[in-house]
């Protein structure tokens, strides 16, 4: 059994960092295009088999050190009822985005068994058929990120809709990221029963709130999910992409066992920073470097490595990988990091 990645994400000794990447069962794997070409997007999701099917191929075609449930963050608004649709070159999109109080009022509360059995199925699935060879994560979307998409209806650069709620009527916005909270937290705990060993939350969208609104907004409910899920006793990974100024604040409030990195933020500097906390630092090298060559790949990848300093740190990527990378040099660069040595 190799447990490098849950050693790592309790901070226990390694002989060298695990490694894994967001996204690492999508697009760029043609084994995953083919299983896609027999099923859309959702019925993949929705049938275990298929999910894990992909959930397992960047384990048998790369080697990466843990395998992450083929899911998506936005299963959890369809369970609220938002019917969702995934069309080819435009994403995630929800036919009917909440925009006024009585669509607020439409929204239920969710069922981790009755809604989200499929996800759960999947889970117990993926781990009998892992039998041991690597650990599972699971994940959610973090409340803000949930909501946001709920309101937008679908990917957005201004996060126009979602901003406008929150100034103009802040009680609604807050009654739903506590609804949010609880919904995530309790699939989180679902996960871990079906077998999850980890858990990933991502707060995507943190990057569309100043500081001053993600303290008020998201904050205070990715730490609430974080601390529901703490209490199954694994390990809990908060990723908040575009906080990177915010990392000591998450930290502290929501008492995460690994901090996710983005690729914004300097590696030397993140692990300066929060240096006197009990958590451990996942990632972070920018995706674009995947399109180097692999000599260039492994240096950059080292230089990574290096920065984080080799314990309690999981190699990631600062954010998913895109799909138009070659698997070679996603191969190159799990290889550069299972090659690698603390000096
Ligand atoms: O990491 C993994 O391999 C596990 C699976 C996973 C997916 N989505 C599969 C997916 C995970 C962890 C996610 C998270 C997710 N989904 C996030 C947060 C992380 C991030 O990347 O920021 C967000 C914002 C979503 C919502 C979502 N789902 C978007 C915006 C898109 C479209 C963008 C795209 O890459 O196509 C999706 C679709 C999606 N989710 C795909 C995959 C593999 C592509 C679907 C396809 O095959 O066409």
């Amino acid at each position: 059994m190799n447990d490098l990645f849950l050693r790592a994400c309790r901070r226990e000794p390694v002989e060298r960092p695990p490694v894994w990447m967001m996204r690492q069962a999508g697009r760029y794997l043609p084994e995953y295009r083919a299983v896609r070409e027999r099923a859309d997007f959702l019925t993949m999701v929705g049938t275990p088999e298929l999910a894990v099917e992909v959930t397992l191929q960047p384990v048998d075609l790369l080697g990466v050190d843990a395998a992450i449930i083929f899911s998506d963050i936005l299963v959890i608004p369809q369970a609220m009822g938002m019917a969702l649709s995934v069309d080819e070159g435009i994403g995630p999109r929800f036919h009917q985005p909440l925009r006024t109080p009585a669509d607020f009022e439409r929204v239920r509360d969710p069922s981790p068994t009755e809604d989200l059995g499929y996800v759960l199925d999947a889970l117990r699935l993926a781990r009998r058929e892992l039998a041991g060879r690597v650990p599972l994560i699971g994940f959610a979307g973090a409340p803000w990120t949930l909501m946001s998409y709920m309101i937008e209806g679908q990917g957005s650069k201004s996060f126009m809709h979602a901003k406008r709620l929150l100034v103009q009527d802040p009680g609604r916005a807050h009654a739903l990221l506590a609804r949010l909270a609880r919904a995530v937290g309790a699939f989180l705990v679902a996960q871990v029963e079906a077998g999850a060993q980890a858990v990933q939350l991502f707060d995507s969208w943190a990057t569309a709130l100043g500081p001053r609104d993600f303290r008020e907004f998201a904050l205070p409910y990715l730490a609430e999910a974080v601390r529901i899920a703490r209490g199954t006793g694994v390990p809990v990974i908060a990723f908040a992409p575009g906080a990177g100024w915010a990392l000591e604040e998450i930290a502290a409030a929501t008492g995460a066992d690994v901090m996710g990195i983005d690729w914004q933020t300097d590696a030397a500097d993140a692990r300066r920073r929060l240096a006197d906390r009990p958590l451990a630092l996942q990632g972070n090298l920018d995706p674009c470097w995947l399109y180097a060559p692999p000599a260039v790949i492994r240096k950059r990848t080292h230089e990574m490595l290096a920065a984080f300093g080799g314990q309690g740190h999981i190699a990631n990527l600062g954010h998913g990988i895109n799909p138009d990378v070659p698997v070679a040099n996603a191969r190159s660069f799990v290889d550069a990091v299972k090659e690698w040595r603390a000096p």
